[in-house]
């Protein structure tokens, strides 16, 4: 697809097919997420592949709405804050890099016909107890990762001139 077609094709998808993910699927999406730029080159994030078989349950602990596990894999970006690099000012730039890693796996599952949707309204108290993560990991998103069941897509945006300034 060209790149912005993938773009303009990405949309929020909370509806899923049970199909599976495709192996060769999910290493390029798990390339592309390697391949994400990171401040001073850091790589301080680990992405989790969640497979929902038989853990709908503990999923709903996470994100409650049902279609959160209906996907066959929910991935999750964590940073690692204490790994990431600070500016001098001491902004740690962890969500950000962390953001950067989940776009590119929801680009590239979009580029491969994958549905996906960001989730940043979830428990973290739930989400690292039952991932099993440690004080230094820190989830900043997650997403679902499937076929989508129907596609639904109206890009209700703000225009240009409301979103940027020409100085
Ligand atoms: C950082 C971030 C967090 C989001 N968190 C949620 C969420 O917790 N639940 C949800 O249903 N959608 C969530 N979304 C999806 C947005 O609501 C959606 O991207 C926006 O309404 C634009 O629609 P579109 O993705 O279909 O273009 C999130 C999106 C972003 C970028």
């Amino acid at each position: 697809m060209e790149f912005l077609e993938v773009i303009k094709k990405r949309h929020s998808v909370r509806s899923y097919k049970p199909d599976p993910v495709e192996q060769e699927k999910l290493a390029v999406i798990l390339e592309a997420a390697m391949l994400a730029p990171t401040a001073a080159n850091r790589q301080a994030f680990k992405v989790i592949v969640i497979d929902t078989n038989g853990r709908k349950e503990d999923l709903k602990k996470i994100y409650n709405p049902a279609w959160f596990g209906e996907a066959p894999l929910v991935l999750g970006v964590c940073a690692i804050p204490g790994g990431c690099w600070v500016r001098n000012d001491k902004k740690n730039y962890s969500d950000v890099d962390a953001a950067i890693v989940m776009d590119h796996i929801i680009l590239a599952a979009t580029d491969l016909g994958l549905g996906t949707c960001w989730i940043a309204a979830f428990n973290l108290e739930a989400a690292k107890e039952l991932l099993g993560l440690d004080d230094t990991m820190e989830p900043v998103a997650f997403t679902p990762l499937g076929y989508a069941r129907e596609i639904t897509s109206s890009k209700a945006r703000k225009s240009l001139d409301e979103l940027v300034i020409y100085k």
